[in-house]
């Protein structure tokens, strides 16, 4: 495929059911996907909470995330861990009780800045959300979550369904809460990561009959055990591409009207 002109950028916001329903697996398989075709691509995780200590050397090491880490390995381009995310904290909890713990306080405008960053050295960049799509970041009068979140960043959402036992209530309350805020639901990955689950096939069939009218494709179906970059081939990004251009073109126009204003009020 050739290389995406500037318009043709993508990035995505990837938002899940729950916590392990396998939002970091999507992501790398959607990265795997976007590489397959020929992109710079790059994940990104803005929040991540639980770190290792690794040691590189005698007396040298640092943290890291298991998805972060992930996420790294899956994109082709090569950033500094602190773009891949700029929010690091230690302890494996909801992010607002862990930046607590560290006396920090989880702020947009670093996020913001790496996001732009990373924009800009790749042809598509996948954000890995936290938890499930209201995971609060800091509590208080001003306290905000991962949906606001979502809206600051402004991207086209792909909603990851783990396929389980009561995902279909699941998935139907994210696409409202996702739908409520204006965000853009580009499409939803469904993941099988219950092998044993009785009726899978009928569950992501309900889901699709019920999503399809809503003009929220599905992507892709990700098999149980398959590596992140075998299943990169099932996914169609497609949609994303579209609902990204289709951003931009309002951008654009919105560009453009800034530009008859100026020379307007010049004139
Ligand atoms: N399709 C799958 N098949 C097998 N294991 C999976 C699959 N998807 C996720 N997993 C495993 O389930 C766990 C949670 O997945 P993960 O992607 O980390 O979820 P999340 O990012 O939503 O918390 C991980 O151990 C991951 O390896
Ligand atoms: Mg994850």
């Amino acid at each position: 495929m050739s290389q995406p002109n500037r318009i043709d950028r993508i990035a995505c916001f990837i938002a899940g059911t729950d916590t392990g329903v396998g939002k970091t697996h999507a992501s790398a398989a959607l990265l795997h996907a976007f590489a397959q075709a020929g992109w710079r691509c790059a994940g990104m995780k803005p929040i991540a909470s639980g770190c290792e200590w690794v040691e590189e050397a005698a007396g040298r090491g640092e943290w890291r995330n298991e998805d972060v880490e992930q996420l790294r390995m899956a994109g082709t381009v090569p950033v500094p861990r602190q773009l891949t995310c700029p929010w690091l904290l230690r302890t494996p909890c909801s992010p607002h009780l862990a930046a607590q713990a560290e006396g920090v306080r989880i702020e947009p405008s670093p996020i913001e800045r790496a996001l732009r960053e990373l924009r800009s050295r790749a042809d598509a960049v996948v954000v890995e959300g936290v938890g499930g799509f209201r995971v609060p970041l800091a509590s208080g009068p001003d306290g905000w979550d991962t949906a606001d979140l979502a809206v600051r960043l402004a991207l086209p959402v792909v909603l990851v369904v783990g396929i389980r036992l009561g995902c279909l209530n699941h998935a139907m309350l994210t696409v409202e809460a996702i739908r409520a805020r204006g965000l853009r639901l580009a499409g939803w990955i469904a993941n099988r990561i219950d092998p044993g689950m009785a009726l899978a096939d009928a569950n992501i069939d309900t889901l699709k009959a019920a999503l399809g009218p809503q003009q929220i494709p599905l992507l892709g179906v990700l098999p149980w055990g398959l590596p992140a970059a075998e299943a990169a081939t099932g996914i169609d990004f497609g949609p994303i591409a579209a609902a990204c251009a289709a951003d931009s073109n309002i951008t654009e126009t919105r560009a453009a009207s800034r530009l008859v204003t100026e020379q307007d009020i010049a004139s």
